[in-house]
């Protein structure tokens, strides 16, 4: 029997790759442009993951392969700790002045965001001299071992893996999910019944929880964690990895609550797909480790930083955060259209163009992961390539670029119609 092309890498990746690398697709890609994705057989895909929020610039923009032309041509390594160069401060610069707050900052740059969050919080350990960190429970803050320790979601993320790193407390998520009294309550059990508050060094949460469902964290919620983390002396972190660069109609997710956090977690779109993540914050904070405590062979890759400043030029000539905001307005109307029609739909959410729908058993509080992974199916049949998301794995997420053409996004929004009706019928 002749086994197509991606049967053939199938069967070659089951066989050279661990299952602990899980894989979405049973297809292989050979380019893409923009929005769009082919694979080796020559299938189109509409392409609503941008490789997890990376590609908020769209596949191979000509600006940004462009800039990598030219890096390429002038060097691709030194490592920035042996021989520095100036793209690395001309970012920092960038991001300090981009990222909210009018007090002095700096920048130290990774290559993952899993990498950005570890430092922050030994930048906030080193800063505090403290130990305890607070995250949220439903949060992803990546697969290393501090990062997974602070993840709140066991399936796949923490299961097995233990012991996870000490002195990581978790307390509920405040969004739809629960009320900033019953998270207030949570924090202060904490500091009575596990760490005192003069012993934790960081509060870390995502904006808009993203591996968790897209939840949007309450304003109140924002207001007060600043101001437990000013009574208490406490680094507050936004890890804006999946929420920044333009996803929430806003450069940075943090804006929209109008409170400036110490330390920020950027990646995923920062460098539309080349290795690159920052901390950026407080001067004084991020001054804490002694030289040679923060850095790595390949953190502030030249090539990636390059992309990044190709990246900062994209998204304020295209104005890609209003833009984002336009389509997510625009998804957001086809969604609630579908609501009659889709008794599963639960809840519609999100800011700007980081939108979610979640599933579940009609008429019930029951969350629906089958019919997520239907609506899925029923998607990719139809050649768009869509994520699922939550600690129920019953929310749909839409990931799209920020430069789709319209037309594709309007064929897109025909096919999220078809899927969602085909997989209710
Ligand atoms: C909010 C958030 N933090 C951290 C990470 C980890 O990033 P990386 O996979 O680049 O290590 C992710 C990845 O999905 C994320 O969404």
């Amino acid at each position: 029997m002749n086994h197509s092309q991606n049967e053939q890498l199938m069967a070659r990746k089951a066989a050279a790759t661990p299952r602990g690398v899980g894989v979405m697709g049973t297809f292989f890609a050979d380019h893409a442009e923009n929005s769009e994705l082919w694979d080796v057989e020559g299938r189109r895909f509409i392409d609503f993951a941008g490789g997890i929020a990376v590609m908020n610039t769209g596949h191979r923009h000509p600006k940004i392969v462009a800039a990598l032309q030219a890096q390429l041509e002038r060097f691709t390594h030194t490592c920035y700790q042996v021989v520095p160069y100036e793209g690395y401060i001309s970012l920092a610069e960038k991001l300090n002045a981009m990222t909210p707050g009018s007090h002095a900052k700096k920048t130290a740059l990774f290559s993952t965001g899993a990498e950005a969050i570890e430092n922050a919080i030994k930048i906030a350990r080193s800063h505090t001299k403290r130990s305890g960190v607070i995250a949220f429970s439903g949060a992803f803050h990546g697969r290393s071992l501090f990062a997974v320790s602070l993840t709140g979601k066991v399936q796949p993320y923490k299961a097995g893996f233990g012991p996870f790193a000490p002195e990581v407390y978790h307390a509920p998520f405040p969004c739809h999910c629960a009320s900033l009294d019953e998270v207030k309550k949570a924090v202060h059990h904490l500091f009575k019944a596990d760490i005192e508050p003069t012993r934790v060094a960081a509060i870390v949460f995502e904006p808009v929880q993203g591996e968790g469902g897209f939840n949007v964290i309450q304003l109140e919620a924002v207001k007060w964690l600043r101001a437990l983390c000013d009574e208490h002396g406490i680094v507050l972190i936004a890890d804006e990895i999946q929420t920044g660069f333009g996803r929430t109609g806003k450069m940075f997710a943090m804006e929209h609550f109008g409170v400036v956090p110490d330390l920020m977690t950027i990646a995923k779109s920062l460098a539309a797909g080349l290795p690159l993540s920052a901390v950026t914050g407080r001067a004084e904070i991020m001054d804490a480790p002694a030289a040679g405590g923060l850095g790595g062979t390949y953190a502030g890759n030249p090539m990636a930083i390059a992309a990044a400043h190709a990246v900062i030029e994209v998204m304020a000539e295209e104005k890609l955060p209003e833009r984002g905001q336009r389509l997510g307005d625009e998804l957001k109307a086809v969604l609630h259209g579908l609501r009659t029609e889709v008794p599963q739909i639960a809840d519609i959410r999100g800011l700007g163009a980081m939108v979610a729908v979640e599933f579940n058993r009609p008429g019930t509080d029951t969350p629906d992961a089958d019919f997520t992974r239907k609506v899925q199916a029923e998607a990719l049949k139809r050649n768009l390539i869509l994520l699922t998301c939550g600690v129920n794995a019953n929310v749909v997420r839409f990931l799209f670029p920020l430069t789709i053409p319209d037309a594709v996004f309007g064929e897109a929004m025909d096919i999220v119609r078809a899927s969602m009706r085909a997989a209710a019928a």
